[in-house]
């Protein structure tokens, strides 16, 4: 399978304080997204950042923004952050009890629409919107907080996310977020992964172009190390 690897670098792990220093960082060093986590204090118990930031981003990137939202009410937000400049919204199926609802909202306003679900979620939450989304997003730390250690039993997952998007024929980019690191990637994309999140494992590397490098060669046949696929069992 030589499905291209894209890298998204979330900005929850870089240096708030430089934000668009660090972001002109990743930019350069290939990240192809720009992952961007919304936390409410309610969906999950972390606050962080809102369509000001974006906004602010917005005009300092031409990265695609990723913006992964952690809240709530993600209908009452749809239009401010698509002003905002967001290029990809993407909600929690957990937080959305009229789903269709919320991912036609999203694309009305020209953005892409993606879903998301925690790692207790079952993929059947997804199968009937999955034709009218374009990315989604396979949590595998609970969310809420950067650093924290992949859920291995979310490789099944994904393999079964792609499973699902290639049966119906679906073009949305399946993409994987949380823990992921230069050691695991290479599992990530056998099981069917587009893109990865990586927040920590970029911002925490010295070199920032190495570890993207490093990520998206990890199952190309040109790598000069072996890729580790494992069962994912
Ligand atoms: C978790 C966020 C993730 C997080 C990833 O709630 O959605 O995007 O920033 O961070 P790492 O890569 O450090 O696990
Ligand atoms: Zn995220």
């Amino acid at each position: 399978m030589t499905r291209p690897a894209l890298i998204a670098p979330s900005i929850l792990a870089a240096d708030f304080a430089r934000l668009a220093e660090e972001v002109a960082a990743v930019e350069r060093a290939g990240a192809d997204f720009l992952h961007i986590d919304v936390m409410d204090g309610h969906f999950v118990p972390n606050l962080t950042i809102g369509p000001p930031i974006v906004a602010a981003l917005r005009k300092v990137t031409k990265l695609p923004l990723d913006v992964h939202l952690m809240i709530t009410n993600a209908d009452a937000f749809i239009a401010e952050f698509a002003e905002a400049g967001a290029d990809y919204l993407t909600v929690h199926v957990e937080a959305c009890p009229h789903l269709h609802r919320t991912v036609q909202s999203i694309k009305e306003r020209g953005v892409k629409a993606g879903v998301t679900l925690n790692p207790a979620t079952s993929l059947s939450t997804i199968e009937e919107i999955l034709p009218d989304v374009d990315l989604v997003l396979i949590m595998s730390v609970n969310p809420g907080f950067g650093g924290q250690t992949f859920i291995t039993s979310c490789l099944q997952k994904t393999s079964s996310a792609r499973a699902m998007i290639d049966r119906v024929g679906s073009r949305a980019l399946l993409e994987v977020d949380g823990g992921v690191k230069i050691d695991n990637a290479a599992q990530v994309l056998a099981a069917g992964a587009d893109v990865l999140v990586a927040g920590s494992a970029i911002f925490s590397s010295r070199d920032y172009a190495a570890t993207i490098a490093a990520m998206r060669a990890a199952i190309q046949p040109s790598s000069t190390t072996p890729p580790r696929v494992s069962a994912h069992r």
